[in-house]
């Protein structure tokens, strides 16, 4: 489980990005961070992370108090998996040791059982093992990405626009290949998107954030049928 209670940060001398917000996420439960560009959704995903460092507030992982440990030390002590807005594989390496590079510090029977697994679960991965990572399409990357995550085994997942660049067939294949994670594997996922409707009808919750703050806050289902929503945020024509 995921609070982030009162979190006020920026980077380095800056000004504040975020002013003082709060968010939950629970084990099983897909919460989708929405707003327009420039708001602070990755500022925020970064903090919770621990690459942005909270000027105030409180973060916590399933009751511990996180918000000064590192990044790397969090992947272990929590299972977090972080996969960025973009570059998020490595061109030059293959498929598989992207994958393999989430596998760090694993055991050899833990790692070949969950490769195993996802060689099952992708395979449009399974079948170019051997290829360049550059020389996968959008969607292919974004899988890849995502499959390096789970590698690791988190049991929290923060995803920074899985969809983004990808066609509609392509980010609905994402979209219901996350909702599935978070079916199967218990995950508690935090995931931040453009793709308002979309990013809505497979999550349990959404925040829209305006200016670094939480603007709203209600189920997803709830949002989608909001005529509010629609026209401040979901691209609805005001005039209409
Ligand atoms: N590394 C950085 N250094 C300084 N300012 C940044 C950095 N990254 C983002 N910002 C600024 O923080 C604000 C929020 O950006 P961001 O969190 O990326 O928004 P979003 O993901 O919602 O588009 C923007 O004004 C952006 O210019
Ligand atoms: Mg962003």
């Amino acid at each position: 489980m995921i609070a982030a209670t009162d979190i006020t940060a920026g980077y380095g001398n800056g000004a504040d990005i975020l002013h003082g917000i709060s968010i939950e996420a629970h084990a099983r439960e897909l919460v989708t961070i929405l707003g327009p560009n420039g708001c602070g959704k990755s500022t925020l995903l970064k903090t919770v992370a621990g690459f942005v460092k909270p000027r105030r507030g409180r973060i916590e992982f399933g009751g511990d108090d996180v918000g000064k440990v590192p990044i790397h030390e969090k992947v272990r002590s929590h299972a977090v998996g972080y996969v960025p807005q973009s570059d998020n594989v490595f061109g030059t390496l293959t498929v598989a040791e992207n994958i393999l590079m989430g596998a760090r510090g694993l055991e050899r029977e833990t790692r070949e059982r969950r490769f195993t697994r996802l060689m099952e679960r992708y395979p449009a991965l399974s079948s170019k093992l051997r290829r360049k990572a550059s020389a996968l399409s959008g969607g292919e990357r974004q899988i890849l990405s995502l499959a390096r995550a789970l590698m690791a085994g988190p049991r929290i997942l923060l995803l920074d626009e899985p969809s983004a660049g990808l066609s509609p067939s392509m980010m609905h294949d994402v979209f219901d290949e996350i909702a599935q994670i978070r079916d199967e594997q218990d995950m508690c996922i935090l995931m931040v998107e453009q793709n308002a409707y979309e990013a809505l009808t497979v999550a349990d919750r959404a925040y829209v954030l305006t200016v670094g703050k939480v603007a709203m806050s209600a189920k997803a289902v709830d949002l989608l049928n909001d005529p509010a929503m629609e026209k401040l945020y979901l691209g609805g024509d005001p005039d209409e």
